[in-house]
């Protein structure tokens, strides 16, 4: 089995939600025979964003097709890392919150993912992604806390990743989080222990998602 393990916080190995995403590659690799790892940090794509060529191409991509399009820069890119959510049989992400939802690194890799006539078409009842459906384990880290009626700020990040990846065909979304890592040490180790406690199940016959 090929796992595509992909992690967005630009603080790299000191990172909680990398540390995090680490943490289910390993117990994925415990539980499945997985024979390749495709890692990909994208701390090294903060300023990059989508060229005038690829947002040329999608604006107009409900009219016409892909055929006759120059295939670089983002195009390029997006058809590498569309190819990579193929191949891969299990995705991992490690993903901070970053002002209520996905950090602008993550958006990044989502505008250049989720293609029109690519990852999805568009039809009379809606868009429908192309992808096969596979488990996508998504590990996040936030400074407070969010999803319950506790929590103090609203929740875009999650319910954001279902819609946009159910979009091209991933449906089965299994989110894990790291909460309150803003807090006091000793909170945080809780907090942290409780996220590496529910990731021990994974591969068990019980595999809870949160949010759902
Ligand atoms: C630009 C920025 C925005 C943030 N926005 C939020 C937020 O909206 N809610 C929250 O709970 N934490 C927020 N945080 C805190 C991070 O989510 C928290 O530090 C998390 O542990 C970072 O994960 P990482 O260590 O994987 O980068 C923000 C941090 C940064 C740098």
């Amino acid at each position: 089995m090929k796992l595509l393990h992909l992690t967005f916080s630009p603080r790299g190995e000191n990172s909680e939600s990398t540390q995090l995403s680490q943490a289910i590659v390993d117990q994925l690799c415990n539980q499945y025979s997985i024979s390749h790892i495709t890692s990909r940090d994208w701390r090294l794509h903060a300023t990059s964003a989508i060229d005038a060529n690829y947002a040329t191409a999608l604006s107009s991509a409900a009219r016409s097709s892909d055929e006759g399009l120059s295939y670089e820069g983002s195009l390029e890119e997006s058809e590498r890392l569309i190819c990579e959510l193929e191949e891969a049989d299990m995705v991992v992400i490690g993903t901070p919150m970053h002002n209520f939802t996905v950090p602008a690194t993550l958006k990044t890799w989502i505008d250049l993912v989720v293609r029109v006539n690519r990852s999805f078409t568009i039809t009379p009842s809606g868009k429908v992604g192309t992808l096969s459906n596979k488990p996508v384990y998504i590990a996040i880290a936030a400074g407070g806390f969010f999803g319950s009626e506790q929590s103090r700020q609203p929740d875009f990040l999650t319910p954001y990743l279902k819609a946009i990846l159910g979009t091209i065909g991933l449906h089965d979304l299994r989110f894990f989080s790291a909460q309150g890592m803003a807090l006091d040490i000793s909170k945080v180790k809780v907090q942290r222990q409780k996220a590496l406690d529910r990731i021990t199940s994974i591969g068990t016959e019980i595999i809870e998602s949160e949010g759902t």
